[in-house]
């Protein structure tokens, strides 16, 4: 689903990696569009002070082969596009570029895969028929060189490729692609190597128009009543990240392939965007990679794979202002040229204990509906059990007496509350998680570091109660009707998707 790439003659992509006790890691993309791009040792001192451990290369730049070696970071290299054809067509040429890109710097610089191409079906079809050639050709130079159990060739798809990626049991590869998918798989069960896949539910999300909430794209937790089920296999999907990657695991299954595992070469959330991509922000971005290295530092697999690892790259290391396209396209990376971050993120699985802890506060949205405001602001201070005495007259509060701030201090009390349990920060789409301390004066939001210092007034919920009308339905009716109401709505986003 990315843009497709803008080629220049210096163009690679490093993904920086931890790992976990049990072997999951993360890593970053680094891409090379860059003004001021810091020297390849600058870059390696970049790896180096965030504990970056995997690296992914866009092509086989020999600058960053010689600053990464001896290093002990794990290296992916890159066939670009443009070199395909010639490899598919010559396995001279192919033992060529193993020789002079791969051989040549083992085992001092620690090249663990190949990836061929970048997204090739959907962004260079009419290179696809050569794609699997090329992969063969590479492969069987790495058996001449005796580098195939060290080295692994694979190529990145677009989640693109799966025309109906929900729910995850029923996704298929779409079937433009047949010969050359069964190829592609049938030479990674051969060769023992893993599916690379990227995957970007911030288009998910984006071009879902709402229907997901925000939390599923984000890895927050969803609310009891708002679960994302396969109506098939009953499996609830807790992000929209592992959704897309069991989608992939059982598309492939489809074709009766059952043990490649997938591994992320591309995800992420970018931090700017311009004025019709309001999801662009830094508070999504920092919550999004955050949350997602903790999810796969955690170790476990997608539901249907739960032994599985999702090791993933992240995308990316560095914002590349000199890429086309729209004003996020540029701003997908993680740190500046100079090293520092553009927001706080941790590669450490030290800091990762609590995942949750990012984007901590729950507030109104200021473009948010007002009716739906309203509605949020009685069901958190009636049924959601918010403790809503600080917005009554007279009270820290009350003022600016206005509806978005009176919602944002319930949204908030709720959320505070009920996040552990699942409560979500929704409230019909007029809510957004900031790590931002909404407090002001005398007015301490729940959660803020000021309110254990005697900030939070008062223990009486009485008050707060019967400012709206308590929902006379049971439970467990809302929770199915909403349950289906979000599978259905779920299944025509992921067409709406696939038919834009
Ligand atoms: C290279 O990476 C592999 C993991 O694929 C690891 O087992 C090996 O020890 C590494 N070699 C060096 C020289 O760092
Ligand atoms: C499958 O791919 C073809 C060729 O790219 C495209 O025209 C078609 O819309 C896709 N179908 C689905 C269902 O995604
Ligand atoms: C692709 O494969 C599927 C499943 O094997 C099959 O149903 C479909 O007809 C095939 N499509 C084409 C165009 O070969
Ligand atoms: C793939 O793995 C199997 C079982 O671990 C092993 O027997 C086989 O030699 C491997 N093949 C390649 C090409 O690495
Ligand atoms: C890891 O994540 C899975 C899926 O979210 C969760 O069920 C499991 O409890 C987590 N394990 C740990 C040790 O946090
Ligand atoms: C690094 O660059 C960013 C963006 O240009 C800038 O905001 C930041 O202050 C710089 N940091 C240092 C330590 O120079
Ligand atoms: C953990 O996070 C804190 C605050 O962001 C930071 O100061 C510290 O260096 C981090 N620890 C590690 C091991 O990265
Ligand atoms: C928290 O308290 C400190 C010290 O009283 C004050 O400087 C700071 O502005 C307060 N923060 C908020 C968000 O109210």
């Amino acid at each position: 689903m990315k843009l497709k790439r803008w080629l220049t003659s210096v163009f690679f992509l490093i993904v920086a990696t931890v790992s976990n006790a049990v072997g999951a890691f993360v890593g970053v993309n680094i891409g090379t569009d860059v003004t001021d791009l810091p020297s390849a040792s600058n870059v390696v001192a970049i790896l180096k002070a965030h504990q970056i451990s995997h690296v992914r290369l866009y092509n086989a730049n020999e600058h960053m082969l010689q600053a990464l070696s001896k290093t002990g970071i794990q290296i992916i290299v890159g066939v670009i596009d443009e070199e395909i054809l010639g490899i598919g067509e010559s396995a001279s040429v192919a033992a060529a570029w193993i020789s002079k890109n791969v051989a040549a710097y083992m085992p001092s610089t620690n090249i663990t895969a190949i990836s061929v191409g970048s997204e090739v079906l959907t962004s260079v079809p009419n290179v696809a028929p050569l794609l699997v050639p090329a992969m063969n050709h590479l492969h069987k130079a790495l058996v001449a060189s005796n580098l195939n159990f060290r080295v692994k060739v694979s190529s990145p798809q677009s989640m693109d490729i799966i025309s109906r990626p929900f729910p995850p049991s029923t996704a298929t590869f779409n079937s433009s692609w047949n010969s050359t998918i069964y190829q592609l798989l049938q030479f990674l069960k051969n060769t023992n190597s893993s599916y690379m896949l990227n995957t970007y539910p911030y288009y998910g999300y984006t071009k879902g128009d709402g229907i997901f909430p925000i939390e599923y794209a984000l890895f927050r937790p969803l609310s009891p009543v708002k679960q994302i089920v396969d109506p098939n296999t009953l499996f609830h999907y807790n992000s929209m990240f592992e959704a897309m990657v069991d989608a992939t695991y059982y598309a492939m299954e489809a074709f009766n392939f059952n043990d490649i595992p997938v591994v992320v070469t591309e995800t992420g959330w970018p931090s700017f965007g311009g004025t019709n991509e309001p999801d662009a922000t830094t508070n999504n971005a920092e919550i999004y990679n955050n949350n997602l290295i903790v999810r796969v530092l955690n170790g476990s697999g997608p539901p249907s794979h739960p032994k599985k690892t999702i090791n993933t790259y992240l995308y990316e290391l560095f914002n590349e202002d000199k890429r086309k396209g729209p004003v996020s396209e540029k701003n997908w990376g993680v740190f500046y040229a100079n090293g520092s971050s553009v927001y706080p993120l941790s590669f450490s699985a030290s800091n990762l204990s609590n995942g949750n802890s990012i984007g901590s506060f729950c507030v109104a949205k200021d473009d948010a509906d007002t009716d739906k405001l309203q509605a949020g602001l009685n069901w958190a201070c009636g049924q959601g059990q918010a403790n809503c005495v600080a917005i009554q007259q007279g009270r820290p509060c009350y003022s600016p007496n206005n509806l978005k701030s009176h919602a944002s201090y319930a949204y908030n009390d709720y959320y505070q509350k009920m996040h552990n349990a699942g409560g979500t920060c929704d409230f019909d789409g007029t809510a957004t998680t900031t790590t931002e301390d909404p407090s002001y004066g005398s007015c301490i939001y729940a959660g803020s570091a000021n309110a254990s210092i005697g900030g939070r007034s008062s223990s009486s919920t009485a008050l707060g109660l019967g400012l709206g009308p308590v929902s006379p339905v049971g439970g467990s009716w809302l929770l199915h009707v909403s349950t289906l109401q979000y599978l259905i709505s779920s299944v025509s986003v992921f067409f709406a998707m696939v038919l834009s």
